[in-house]
């Protein structure tokens, strides 16, 4: 993981200090490239980009090119389209690959977070007499517990016994690396597969993917993550890190808009086999054989070898639009800006005495990225409603839980200031 030197920030509580770093943010402009919800007159504070991002000012023009294809070519579009919507998705694979630390062989772009966490996991999981175990994070999104508790008992087993959810101890809110590490020891003989989200959607941890992975492969199991809340976050090295498949959603901090279309990562060493078990469509055949309409699937013997259906253009043209501000801004810088942002908001909530929370992420910037979740234990809802209310969109996970997510593409220190200075003045 990469280093932080977190004595690094020395923040100030006054207005000077948030227009001062505003000024010396090198990512300053990039506020200028997204739409804001309006409240009064003036854009409201948006805290809420691990929800859903802002709508890029550019992606109503990526759409209108496919909208302008469709009207004059038809068919047409899929071979002679400025863009071919043959590969369309084909041309996001590199933007995305250097956000997740992948080559473009390793990255498909296709469906939404669950189906794909559900193709993945039939690939992957191959449970035996022996070996049929998973281990996932207790509190793991609900989506995700329902894809691995229906998954299991596909495969006619009893979740009780499949499924391990590693919980905190007793008194705490957060996971140990030493504990997760500790429970897959202690499985080693019948773990099939560990299955984590990158970031745990609740309390904002982080976990150390790398360790996970290699713990998981010392014992012979799979390693795969859900990245819904990592991806455009907080950068990662997938392929060095072996970990053998991951899946994200592109509506939280990519900004491709509700229900864009999702991605995942396949390692190369199972990518580029084409016997690597999978369920397959015609969108996963090589293209010079995808239209003889044969009998007999022939993969591609890339990530894209898991695609079932033709390209959903429309969408995918938001999500296009979006990775060329991420390619021009860099996932280094974005993270860098970010580790101060949140930090400076923690820094700011620290001071804030008219207010009873607990902010349950973890305080070491490796454990997180952008989010911090604040945990109510009374008024969270009263809070959150008028937080609403003063302009402050962020969203209330049940029981007591606002979370917080200045997404440094478009989040200033000064948002963050007036965020503080709202709470102060108001709660
Ligand atoms: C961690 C996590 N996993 C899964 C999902 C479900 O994603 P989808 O509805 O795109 O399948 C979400 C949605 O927010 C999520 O946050």
């Amino acid at each position: 993981m990469q280093e932080i030197d977190s004595m690094a920030f020395e923040f100030e509580t006054g207005l000077d200090f948030a227009l001062k770093s505003d000024k010396n943010d090198v990512l300053n402009t990039y506020k200028n490239k997204f739409y804001f919800p309006q409240h009064n007159g003036k854009d409201a504070i948006y805290f809420c980009g691990n929800s859903l991002g802002l709508q890029p000012k550019t992606v109503e023009q990526s759409i209108q090119t496919e909208l302008s294809t469709w009207r004059e070519m038809a068919v047409g579009g899929y071979f002679k389209g400025t863009n071919p919507w043959l590969t369309y998705q084909d041309a996001l694979r590199n933007s995305l690959g250097k956000i997740v630390g992948a080559t473009e062989n390793e990255i498909t772009v296709m469906n939404a977070l669950t189906v794909n966490l559900h193709l993945l996991m039939m690939s992957f999981y191959r449970p035996t007499k022996e070996r049929f175990k998973i281990i996932m994070e207790a509190g793991a999104f609900p989506s995700d517990q329902y894809a691995v508790e229906t998954l299991v008992k596909h495969f006619n087993l009893n979740p009780t016994d499949a499924i391990i959810e590693i919980a905190p101890k007793e008194g705490e809110k957060i996971l140990h690396t030493n504990d997760i590490i500790q429970v897959i020891e202690d499985n080693k003989d019948s773990l099939a597969m560990v299955m984590f989200g990158g970031i745990n959607y609740y309390t904002g941890q982080f976990f150390d993917l790398k360790t996970i992975t290699q713990k998981a492969h010392e014992v012979g199991a799979i390693a795969g993550f859900d990245l819904a809340h990592v991806i455009g976050n907080i950068p990662l090295q997938l392929h060095d890190w072996d970990v053998d498949f991951a899946a994200w959603c592109s509506y939280k901090y990519l900004n491709a808009g509700p229900g864009a279309v999702a991605g995942a990562f396949i390692h190369n060493k199972h990518s580029s086999n084409i016997n690597t078990p999978r369920l397959a469509g015609w969108w996963g055949n090589e293209e010079k054989e995808r239209f003889k309409m044969e009998k007999g699937f022939i993969p591609k013997a890339n990530a894209s070898g898991w695609s079932l259906s033709t390209s959903p253009v429309f969408n995918t043209a938001a999500l296009k639009a979006s990775l060329v501000i991420f390619d021009e801004a860099g996932i280094d810088r974005l993270r860098e800006k970010s580790e101060q942002l949140t930090a400076y908001l923690e820094f700011l909530l620290n001071q804030l005495a008219n207010i009873s929370f607990e902010i349950i992420t973890p305080s070491d910037p490796l454990q997180r990225g952008t989010q911090l979740s604040l945990y109510f234990k009374e008024r969270g809802k009263e809070i959150h409603t008028k937080m609403i209310e003063s302009g402050i969109i962020v969203d209330f996970r049940e029981p007591g839980v606002i979370r917080l997510a200045p997404a440094p593409l478009y989040c200033s220190f000064e948002d963050v200031f007036r965020f503080y200075e709202i709470l102060k003045n108001n709660f």
